[in-house]
């Protein structure tokens, strides 16, 4: 279902026969709504987002490409999250061994305008699919190919913004004892110690080389978000409390009480696309009971 959604902007709605959902603006192919099938929002957007080019929509799943933060001459995060997308309405099949039973999908593509190539000189095709599978998952895969008659290299992030209901009740699994770099200090590289990450004051941190499957705990809720990840061997976790919080002009101040970013990405060893390659990188959320998942 394609309908208009805040300012006029144009958005897909996925619905799923158990009735979980997801919204996509063309927008960025930004995610801003992931509704579970009690129709529970599992993501979080800011009430202060503005859903105005070029500001990019705070919350939901920002898509950084083709560079990730301020790491590069781009403006910050790329700018795939500041176009407007198109729908293809004829988009591949999935593979045979897919099963597709109650699986609802929008592909989305971007190529880069003439204007964008003045600021990043390089062709690209980038189809971002969508999908909702039966258990309410959501599936964002990605396929980047180089159109260009040169190499390219580019990092990425899926920026996502889980919804948590208290921030100090929250613990991630699956991060313990990895190097990190920590972007509150010059980016230089440190070792978590000890047990899941806990939660007491800002954090900016990319940690490196961590595992495919990564747990976020929410305490309060009995809830747990499970996200896997294929092709992206980072992994994102920012807060940025409350002096950062009151700094942002499209966050409330005590919202960071109510969310956490981990991303599933690739940033330390950037990704190079020869001519003709295509490179593809995929995260699957998935949200269930925590009683359901204990001991795992
Ligand atoms: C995180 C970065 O991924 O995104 C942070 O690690 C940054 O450094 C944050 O502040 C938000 O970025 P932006 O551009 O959406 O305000």
């Amino acid at each position: 279902e394609i309908t208009k959604g805040i300012n006029g902007l144009e958005k897909v709605i996925l619905r799923e026969i158990h009735g979980s959902s997801v919204e996509v603006y063309l927008y960025g192919a930004h995610v801003t709504s992931w509704k579970n099938d009690q129709g529970e929002e599992l993501l979080f957007v800011s009430s202060k987002a503005i859903f105005k080019p070029p500001k990019p929509i705070r919350g939901g799943i920002p898509i950084c490409f083709p560079q990730f933060s301020n790491l590069g001459p781009l403006e910050a995060h790329g700018f795939s999250r500041n176009r407007v997308w198109t729908i293809d309405l004829d988009p591949p099949a999935f593979p045979p061994n897919v099963n597709v039973t109650n699986r609802v999908y929008v592909d989305l593509l971007l190529k880069p305008t003439e204007e964008d190539l003045k600021i990043w000189p390089h062709s690209f095709e980038y189809r971002l699919r969508v999908t909702l599978g039966p258990a309410g998952d959501l599936m964002l895969t990605s396929r980047i190919r180089n159109t260009d008659g040169k190499p390219f290299t580019f990092t990425f992030a899926y920026h996502t913004y889980f919804s948590v209901s208290d921030i100090s009740e929250v613990r991630v699994e699956g991060l313990e004892t990895l190097d990190y770099l920590d972007n509150l200090k010059n980016r230089e590289r440190y070792t978590e110690q000890g047990d899941a990450i806990t939660f007491e004051s800002e954090i900016d941190k990319i940690y490196l080389s961590t595992p495919t499957k990564i747990a976020i705990l929410d305490h309060e809720k009995k809830r747990t978000f499970v996200v896997r990840k294929d092709g992206l061997p980072d992994a994102v976790v920012w807060n940025p409390w409350d002096k950062k919080a009151k700094a942002m002009a499209d966050f409330g101040d005590d919202e960071y009480k109510h969310m956490l970013c981990v991303e599933a990405a690739a940033i330390e060893k950037p990704i190079t696309l020869k001519p003709g390659e295509e490179w593809k990188g995929r995260q699957e959320l998935s949200a269930v009971p925590s009683s359901y998942c204990s001991g795992q």
